[in-house]
């Protein structure tokens, strides 16, 4: 398999690579200037707005690495010109190491197959009923959408990004299924449910780095062929396999609230109510939104909702922080807790920025080592976001909030001030009466959160001697 970050890296810049040292005419290591010409300000600017995505996504690629993911998409992105980019964005996911299994729609191809066949179709409660002539139509249209899938990794990749990558896509009878039956005197004939899913055989060959391609088709161990819902599949699926992730790309496009807003993070909890109160005529959105909320709490850790209309709304949805869709979880993705010893380097990878701008005081790791028992931190899937101090002094009356840092992509979404809160509560445990901060540029953020300007001499006399007089930070104080 070809190494695909440096890939990734030559051809995101037009195939020029990224030389070591070539962005800015800084001096090197040995003290002169490399003076390597920079074509112009645009240039430097995709240079460096590529470098910080591409470190922006490094937690992700390293996350990703050796999880499942099942992605189910409907049929109609096969008709896109931009289907032969989804198959690249699904090689580079395979290179990354995720391991993936792929359950295609076939609705809108069988619908037009059997209007241009003149064949009717008859739909009880949203449930097609499956007779021999239908069937037959399925056969031939997931057949086809198979083969046309299966040629596309094939082929597609020899003049694009993913050049060189191998990729091998296998299909087969993973999925057992039975009839339906009789529902309300109502026959469904070859309409089935999913029985039992080989997962065995599966995790054999996504272990061997192949993609899993499955059709919404199941047999009978008696050798019959029943129409099975994608859907359906895809979520039963990511069940049985454990998977990390159940991604859907079709029109749904995410979860929306009532004014029509895209909602890019929701709780089960929050999907429940959404069903609960949805308008019934929506029922198959209900029903997509039941089957979401039936995986999130079969332990799918993340079911993801996305647009299947971007170009590239995998790749968005899956590494950046914000995504483009709906992101379902169990619980909220982030956590306020003490830091420990193991939260050292995300601290300093976080406030560094912000020590360099002046607008934290440095802190030495070794400091941060010792004094790590002080620190609070916002961690969101493993990455720590935001972080703050609470230093005590002797009269065990006041004490100091510092290090205040959000990382600059989360800010203005209210963390700052839960961070705050929950280190007023943990004072208030302590019986402090008063928590205090020095500060230089937010001083305005600290009055709107209740403090009010002070002077050195209503520190602690601790504190009072350790003042940085040429910093001139103004002192703000807060009684609990
Ligand atoms: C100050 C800081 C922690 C606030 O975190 P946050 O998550 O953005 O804060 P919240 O979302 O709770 O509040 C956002 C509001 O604070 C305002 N705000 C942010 N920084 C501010 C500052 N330095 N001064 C005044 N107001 C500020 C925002 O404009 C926003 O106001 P709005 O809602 O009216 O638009 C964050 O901006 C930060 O990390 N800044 C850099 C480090 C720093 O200065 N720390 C203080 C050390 S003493």
């Amino acid at each position: 398999m070809a190494n695909s970050n440096t890939k990734i890296l030559n051809d995101s810049l037009h195939n020029k690579p990224l030389a070591k040292g070539s962005l800015q005419n800084k001096p090197s290591a040995k003290g002169f200037s490399q003076n390597v010409p920079l074509t112009n300000n645009a240039d430097l600017g995709t240079y460096l707005s590529f470098v910080q995505q591409f470190r922006n996504a490094a937690p992700y690629i390293n996350a990703f690495r050796d999880q499942t993911f099942v992605i189910y998409f409907s049929d109609d992105i096969l008709a896109d010109n931009e289907f032969p980019s989804f198959v690249h964005d699904i090689t580079l996911l395979n290179s990354l190491g995720v391991k993936l299994v792929l359950v295609h729609g076939a609705r809108n191809q069988i619908e037009k197959r059997l209007n241009e066949a003149n064949i009717q179709s008859e739909f009880f409660h949203g449930l097609r009923i499956t007779d021999n002539k239908v069937m037959q139509v399925i056969k031939e249209v997931s057949g086809s959408i198979r083969i046309d899938i299966e040629a596309l990794f094939s082929t597609s990749l020899k003049y694009t990004p993913m050049a060189g990558s191998q990729i091998n896509i296998i299909s087969g009878n993973y999925v057992i299924a039975k009839p339906k039956g009789i529902i309300n005197g109502v026959d469904y004939l070859h309409t089935g449910d999913i029985r039992k899913i080989d997962t065995t055989s599966i995790k054999h060959s996504l272990n061997a780095g192949d993609v899993i391609l499955l059709s919404p088709v199941g047999y009978s161990p008696t050798g019959e062929i029943f129409n099975i819902n994608g859907e359906d599949l895809a979520t039963l699926s990511s069940i049985e396999l454990n998977a990390d992730k159940l991604i859907f790309i079709d029109d749904t496009r995410g979860i929306f609230d009532h004014e029509k807003n895209l909602l890019h993070e929701i709780t089960t909890q929050e999907l429940d109510t959404i069903i609960n109160t949805e308008d019934t005529e929506q029922s198959d959105v209900i029903r997509h939104y039941q089957r979401i909320s039936h995986a999130s709490k079969m332990a799918v850790q993340r079911v993801h909702i996305i647009d299947r209309n971007i170009d590239g709304s995998l790749l968005l949805e899956l590494f950046t922080q914000r995504g483009i869709g709906t992101l379902v979880c169990t619980d909220h993705l982030e956590d306020i807790r003490s830091a420990n010893i193991e939260d050292v380097n995300g601290i300093i990878e976080l406030i560094k920025p912000l020590e360099d701008s002046g607008l934290l005081v440095k802190r030495s790791r070794e400091r941060l080592e010792t004094e790590i028992k002080n620190f609070y931190i916002i961690e969101r899937e493993k990455q720590i976001i935001g972080c703050a101090a609470l230093y005590l002094f002797d009269n065990k009356q006041q004490a100091e909030i510092a290090c205040l840092a959000i990382a600059p992509e989360y800010q203005s979404q209210g963390r700052g001030e839960k961070l705050f809160s929950h280190i007023c509560k943990e004072a208030q445990k302590k019986n402090l009466k008063e928590l205090f901060i020095l500060t230089t540029q937010a001083t305005h953020w600290f009055i709107e959160h209740g403090f009010n300007k002070k002077t050195l001499q209503d520190l602690p006399g601790e504190k009072q001697v350790l003042y940085n007089y040429q910093r001139n930070s103004a002192v703000f104080v807060k009684e609990l």
